[in-house]
């Protein structure tokens, strides 16, 4: 731009104040947004990079936001200590931004959504949590998939096979509502978590070996880890410790996982090797020439923005296309006649002073926020398209065995079919949705233990509680029933066919044969049920097996 030109602009906009020259300079040169991130975290190494890519992009391309800048102010935070982290967040709320990206972690996200509501300023999230939503916080935006997704692609992995599972969680806002979703997604399809056990995040060693061992008794042997990276990761290492590793076992992690993975361009191949054979997923991005692009620059990126050992995984693209919406929404904000000022009238209802007057709020907050909602545009990560309760459209998810010492994806869900299958979801979007059970299907997997056999998914726990089956002890026809007179056993026919049927049920059921009679006369099928009925009015039994023989 021409200084006398520029001089020009700002002498009407001194002059003019109201916008008559609004054609020529429809923005502010320099509009702000926020951002709350762990710096010493792959994640808020990743998100960092991306936020200042989008922003190099979008200031160099004179289609969008043509005369102004886009700048980001990032803070650094503390996820681990809950209360600082908080306060650290709310002071940067006293920063004037138009728009926030993040924060990184969950237990954050609840209390910046309500000060975000508040200061009317859209919070584009990133966190999978599933009980942050825009009904209850007008102004969170979700820039990637909900776990209520995720936990649908888990219940959908599980269900064909096995019936239940155990979950293993950490015990935050994030692990627990992950967990109450993934009981959700599986009770619609008749399975369920028979063992759930969380942990805090600073859990001991020895917490988590007893944890583990506590899993190792049950009768699942598909274990969902849903967790962060570090303390999945050493529960990953430890369980290798324990033989939990092995054949037999079925380990599906969430998408912290592939993320780590993903991300960290330097994993220890001991770390790699420990986690043969485990299922993982991520949210689906399509590929594009789009997205190699960004991958290509990537390191380059990373170097300039001191994060050269980060590689780019899915939050990355999310974060890109978040930086985007806002970018594209800001212009239909200023073409729609919006102005960006804040004012300190902030209220605490109650007539009192809590000293909020540092805070300030985004004066048209509610018509940035109405016009994020309406973007419509090809992103990296596929179409960024809101729908009516604020969830990006189309969410789909890669499934991913660890072998070898990488990640190969089996197959894809996508809520779009419901249904797990090696098609691309973008390939079954444009079709109308068939969920015929006969394109359900994945390319084979490498289990734990280095098997191509698919495990059963349970034992026989060491600590169940028996069921008690009342066997006719015959005089006559005993090839149908009888107890075998040399070992005690039972034998005939329907103990055939009942061990036969049990064996094809897809959880363990323990059991016992109890003999009813004496072998010598046939035993009273009257007098059996009048016991039975007994028992089950009375609502327990104190008969003496010894007595009966029941
Ligand atoms: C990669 O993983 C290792 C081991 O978990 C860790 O020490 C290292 O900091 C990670 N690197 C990055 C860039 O996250
Ligand atoms: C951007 O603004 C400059 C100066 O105002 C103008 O010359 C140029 O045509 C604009 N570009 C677009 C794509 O609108
Ligand atoms: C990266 O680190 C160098 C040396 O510490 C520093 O001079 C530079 O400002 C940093 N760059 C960014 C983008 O933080
Ligand atoms: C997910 O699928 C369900 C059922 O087909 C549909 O009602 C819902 O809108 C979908 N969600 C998204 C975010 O596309
Ligand atoms: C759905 O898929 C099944 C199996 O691939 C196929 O036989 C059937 O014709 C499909 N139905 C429709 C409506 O496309
Ligand atoms: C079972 O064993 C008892 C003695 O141990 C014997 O009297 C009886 O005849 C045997 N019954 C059969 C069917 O072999
Ligand atoms: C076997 O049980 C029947 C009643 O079920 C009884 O009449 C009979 O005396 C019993 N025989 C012996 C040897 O205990």
């Amino acid at each position: 731009m021409d200084i006398a030109f520029l001089m020009l602009l700002v002498l009407s906009l001194l002059l003019f104040p109201n916008g008559i020259c609004k054609s020529l300079a429809t923005g502010p040169p320099v509009v702000n947004i926020g951002s709350i991130l762990q710096f010493d975290s792959t994640t808020g190494g990743v998100v960092a990079v991306a936020i200042h890519t989008a922003l190099e992009d979008i200031n160099s391309d004179p289609t969008v936001l043509n005369g102004t800048t886009l700048k980001v102010q990032i803070k650094d935070t503390n996820c681990f200590d809950g209360f600082l982290g908080m306060v650290q967040a709310l002071q940067f709320m006293e920063t004037d931004v138009i728009a926030l990206i993040g924060p990184q972690c969950s237990t954050i996200s609840h209390t910046i959504s309500y000060v975000a509501n508040e200061l009317r300023i859209p919070l584009m999230s990133f966190a999978s949590d599933a009980t942050l939503s825009s009904i209850q916080f007008l102004f969170f935006v979700r820039t990637g998939p909900s776990d209520l997704y995720q936990m649908a692609a888990v219940a959908e992995a599980d269900y064909n096979h096995w019936k239940i599972v155990t979950a293993i969680y950490i015990d935050n806002v994030y692990g627990r509502n992950g967990i109450a979703a993934l009981d959700d997604a599986l009770t619609l399809k008749r399975c369920k978590i028979s063992y759930k056990v969380g942990f805090p995040s600073n859990a001991k060693r020895s917490d988590l070996i007893s944890l583990l061992v506590s899993v190792s008794s049950m009768e699942s042997r598909v274990i969902i880890l849903h967790t962060g990276t570090e303390p999945g990761l050493k529960l990953f290492s430890m369980a290798h410790q324990l033989n939990m590793m092995g054949n037999g076992y079925v380990w599906i992690a969430t998408d912290w996982l592939s993320a780590y993975l993903d991300a960290n361009s330097s994993v220890p191949v001991e770390t790699i090797s420990g986690l043969q054979g485990v299922l993982t997923l991520r949210p689906h991005i399509p590929n594009s020439k789009m997205k190699s692009n960004l991958v290509s620059k990537w390191s380059t990126q990373s170097k300039k923005y001191n994060y050269s050992d980060v590689c780019i995984n899915t939050y990355g693209f999310y974060v890109y296309d978040s930086v985007w919406a806002v970018a594209h929404a800001l212009d239909a904000f200023f073409d729609d006649g919006g102005r960006i000022s804040f004012s300190n009238d902030l209220h605490d209802g109650t007539g009192g002073t809590l000293h909020l007057e540092a805070m300030s709020i985004f004066d048209m907050g509610n018509k940035l926020l109405e016009k994020i909602r309406k973007v419509n545009f090809r992103g990296l990560s596929g179409q960024v398209q809101f729908d009516a309760v604020g969830n990006l459209l189309h969410p789909a998810y890669d499934i991913i065995n660890v072998i070898g010492n990488g990640m190969r994806t089996i197959g894809f869900w996508s809520n779009y079919s419901g249904l797990l299958s090696t098609v691309s979801p973008e390939a079954l979007d444009s079709k109308p949705p068939n969920t015929s059970l006969a394109n359900q299907h994945l390319y084979d997997v490498i289990w734990p233990g280095e098997t191509a056999q698919r495990p059963r998914g349970w034992v026989f726990p060491s600590n169940a509680k028996q069921l008690k089956i009342g066997v006719p002890n015959r005089f006559s026809f005993k090839e149908i029933v009888t107890v075998d007179n040399a070992t005690g056993s039972m034998k005939g026919y329907c103990i055939d066919v009942f061990t036969q049927a049990l064996a094809l049920l897809p959880y363990p059921v323990s059991y016992k044969f109890v003999p009813f009679g004496n072998g010598t006369e046939n035993p009273n099928y009257d007098k059996l049920v009048q016991m039975i009925e007994s028992c089950s009015y009375r609502g327990y039994c104190n008969y003496n097996e010894a007595d009966s023989n029941f």
